[in-house]
């Protein structure tokens, strides 16, 4: 009996040491994988760190609800787009992609669905007036800006890239322009300005902002870059310029300005007709209306030099 006991003590502590055994090595093993994957996770994310925000959280609720939103009541003539479509394709443009190698025929099938003009007299381009132009347009329906427009509209404020591994989409960073000009964004707002441009009409107005020291007009902006050499000759006749100063700001351009000249001899050259505004009074109104005790404000100076 005692002898008998013993043993099967034995073999109870054997069957204890060798199960303590494989859990320890369970252990090890499961650490060792988990260093390896932080490790390899963390490569892979360094490779794929930029230096923008990454893709918005919900994109495909965002833009699908702006669509929505925008064949709905914003633009109710275009209710026959296909806002399911659209999104698909936003998403094949880039998603598992290079996010440095995106290109316009990425976007193709995107503009081929999404593509519409806006009326003769009311595309309002800009460029460094965000806040101002877009406070414009809320109240005066009569211009319409790229951010007016379907694409336009649904990627305001919004950004996206993509990246090779799963999911696919990059939601921690996403390439800057100066890290690469080829990013989703970038190539996505090229052509949609490209679109808005061509598809311009009759008398054109473009706001500038007078208050930028490397100038109001800049040959590397969209404007400079883009917009101005789709505008089209056959239908575009004009280019009224408005030269919006900040309230209150420190002498700068105005239309007899250097970059302004510049501006004005591109677009002659190209056959349109040109004028420029100082201060565009409608516009310096609305600049009041935010600052209505400012002494540039308290005598409504329609300063036309
Ligand atoms: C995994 O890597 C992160 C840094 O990327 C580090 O903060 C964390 O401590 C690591 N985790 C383990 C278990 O090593
Ligand atoms: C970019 O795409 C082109 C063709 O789509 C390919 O030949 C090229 O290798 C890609 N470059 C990078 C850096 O992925
Ligand atoms: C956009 O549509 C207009 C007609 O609605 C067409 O003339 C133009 O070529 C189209 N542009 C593109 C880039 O598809
Ligand atoms: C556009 O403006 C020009 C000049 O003001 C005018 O002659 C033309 O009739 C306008 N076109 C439309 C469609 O309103
Ligand atoms: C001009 O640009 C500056 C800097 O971006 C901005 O703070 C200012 O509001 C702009 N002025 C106008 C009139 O849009
Ligand atoms: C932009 O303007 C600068 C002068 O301000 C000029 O040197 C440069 O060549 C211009 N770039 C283009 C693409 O026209
Ligand atoms: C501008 O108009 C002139 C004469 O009407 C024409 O010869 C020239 O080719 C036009 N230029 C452009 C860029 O359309």
């Amino acid at each position: 009996m005692p002898f008998q006991n013993r043993s099967s003590r034995t073999r109870q502590s054997t069957v204890l040491l060798v199960g303590i055994m494989v859990l320890i090595l369970t252990i090890v093993a499961v650490l060792a994988a988990v260093l390896l994957a932080n490790g390899t996770k963390e490569t892979s994310m360094q490779l794929l760190h930029w230096k923008d925000r990454g893709t918005t959280k919900n994109l495909q609720e965002v833009i699908l609800g702006r669509c929505y939103n925008y064949i709905t009541t914003v633009n109710p003539e275009l209710r026959d787009k296909d806002c399911q479509k659209i999104w698909e394709t936003i998403q094949k443009a880039f998603i598992y992609k290079n996010p440095c190698n995106i290109t316009t025929e990425d976007y193709q099938p995107l503009l081929d669905l999404a593509n519409h003009t806006v009326p003769c007299n009311k595309s309002l381009f800009w460029s460094k007036t965000n806040d101002l132009v877009h406070r414009y347009t809320k109240t005066n329906h009569n211009f319409l800006t790229l951010e007016d427009t379907l694409l336009g509209y649904m990627a305001d404020g919004v950004s996206w890239c993509g990246k090779p591994s799963s999911p696919g989409i990059n939601y921690e960073s996403c390439p800057k322009w100066s890290e690469c000009e080829s990013n989703p964004l970038s190539v996505y707002w090229k052509m949609a300005s490209k679109m808005f441009a061509e598809g311009a009409c009759g008398v054109v107005q473009v706001m500038l902002n007078g208050s930028i020291d490397a100038g109001a007009f800049r040959n590397n902006s969209i404007f400079g870059s883009v917009e101005i050499f789709n505008l089209d000759p056959e239908k575009v006749s004009t280019v009224q310029i408005w030269l919006m100063q900040n309230i209150g700001g420190p002498p700068s351009e105005s239309c007899t300005g250097r970059s302004i000249t510049r501006l004005k001899s591109i677009l002659e050259e190209r056959n349109f007709s040109v004028s420029c505004e100082d201060n565009y009074r409608p516009v310096h109104l609305l600049q009041c209306a935010s600052d209505p005790d400012h002494a540039d404000c308290t005598l409504c100076p329609n300063s036309v030099q």
